[in-house]
């Protein structure tokens, strides 16, 4: 800490210096983690973001302004998730957390402690249930990245608490069996969750774009609830998703609430106590400000972007994990070393994300991307051919949301690369 603060114009120029390494999403170069939308827009939600950044969303009576973004968004998110069907949703910081305090209303509400799970389904369920003292039960998915419906179904037994699906799942982009599974579930008593962090607000406007009718939320019979990130597809500021449930009964589980303590009674709609409102305004001012007309059009435009790197990439020698409706996608490298394809890509300026099982490149497309595409079937037919020529692979191994120096990710070296996020960080 400085003995006196430095002046705002320095710490300014410091957010300068500090980002100067940062992967360039302005650009087009990052095929994950930020979800842009088209600057007049991204404007307006940063504006949303910062006006209500000190507001504290732990309290609706002491700010009513964070009940109308969060119950307004809610509602403006099932219209379109779970159409003329009345759901019960709660505001969460994210796709993790949603997950967190989904698993816990099925915990709660059944006193069990199993969950069943392809193993495509994304960590966050993991994270949850090692939180939540669950254990899971994976299902491994076929060569098409989707499980076995029968094996799935086989799998719920009496200490199954809850069935998770993904629509779609993170690694290849593809949509697990819904309907089959849900009715299975409902038939047998037990609930089903499905993860639409990533697709929430982007399937509803694919047949729009061309692409199938897929239902996933509680308006599909047997989906008890659906999580939905307005921080990805749905193009809000950072900190911003929804849970929507089918009951009342099954949202009171996922609360915290405790009486008896000597500060007054408490009760919790998320995992984290004080939220920034920030957040949900920024997610509220996104919705509506793109309305039906600014989803479709952007929906149409990743489809579109989509298409065209993925013609450009099979026909570069690579090959599509099984059919991806989205934007987001895996493609392996047939008959060539990944690590070779993805490094030549690194050395031509592009944040390749990889994936182990079966090693392959991961794809998520942004509207930024339509500009750039032409330029990376360019790169990758370079980078396909230096491949095929035998230039080696160079530069750290890639994965998902870390980026792993010196070997195989292993658990251990895992937590020695979090580590490294907080030592030895320097001084102002
Ligand atoms: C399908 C899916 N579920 C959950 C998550 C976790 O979301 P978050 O990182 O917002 O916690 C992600 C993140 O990419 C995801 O793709």
């Amino acid at each position: 800490m400085p003995e006196q603060g430095f002046h705002p114009d320095q710490l300014r120029d410091s957010w300068g210096t500090y980002s100067g390494g940062d992967v360039d999403w302005r650009g087009g170069r990052s095929w994950s983690l930020v979800y842009d939308s088209p600057a007049w827009h991204a404007e307006l939600v940063d504006d949303a973001a910062a006006r209500f950044a000190h507001e504290n969303g732990l309290s609706h009576s002491a700010f009513p302004s964070a009940a109308r973004f969060e119950s307004e968004t809610i509602s403006m998110v099932s219209s379109v998730v779970a159409p003329d069907t009345r759901t019960y949703g709660v505001f969460t910081s994210g796709g993790t957390e949603s997950l967190m305090v989904a698993v816990k209303a099925y915990r709660d509400s059944t006193g069990r402690r199993e969950m069943v799970l392809p193993n495509t389904a994304h960590p966050g369920y993991w994270k949850a249930a090692a939180y939540l003292g669950l254990t899971v039960r994976h299902i491994k998915v076929g060569s098409d990245g989707l499980p076995n419906v029968t094996e799935l179904v086989d799998a719920i037994g009496p200490e199954t608490a809850m069935v998770g699906l993904s629509a779609p799942c993170f690694p290849f982009g593809v949509v697990d069996p819904i309907e089959e599974v849900a009715a299975a579930a409902q038939e047998r008593g037990v609930g089903l969750h499905v993860d639409a962090a990533m697709g929430g607000l982007f399937l509803p406007f694919l047949p729009g774009a061309g692409g199938p009718t897929i239902g996933f939320g509680p308006n599909v019979p047997g989906v008890t609830s659906v999580s939905v990130d307005l921080h990805k597809y749905g193009y809000g500021a950072k900190g911003a998703s929804v849970v929507l449930f089918a009951t009342r009964e099954l949202r009171h589980h996922s609360y915290y609430v405790a009486t008896g303590w000597p500060g007054g009674a408490y009760a919790a709609s998320a995992v984290v106590g004080t939220r920034p409102v920030g957040a949900a305004a920024a997610a509220w001012t996104a919705v509506a400000a793109l309305g039906h007309e600014g989803y479709q059009s952007l929906v149409n435009t990743v489809m579109d972007t989509a298409r065209r790197l993925q013609e450009g990439m099979t026909g570069a020698g690579l090959q599509l994990v099984g059919s991806p409706p989205m934007g987001v996608f895996a493609v392996t490298t047939p008959g060539l070393e990944l690590s070779a394809v993805a490094s030549g890509l690194q050395r031509r300026g592009w944040w390749i994300d990889t994936q182990d099982d079966p090693p392959a490149m991961h794809f998520v497309v942004f509207p930024r991307h339509a500009a750039v595409a032409d330029r990376f079937v360019h790169d990758i037919r370079d980078a396909v051919q230096e491949a095929e020529d035998g230039v080696a692979a160079s530069g750290p191994q890639a994965s998902y949301g870390v980026m792993v120096r010196g070997g195989e990710p292993t658990e251990q070296l895992l937590k020695e690369h979090l580590d490294g996020r907080f030592d030895n960080q320097g001084a102002a």
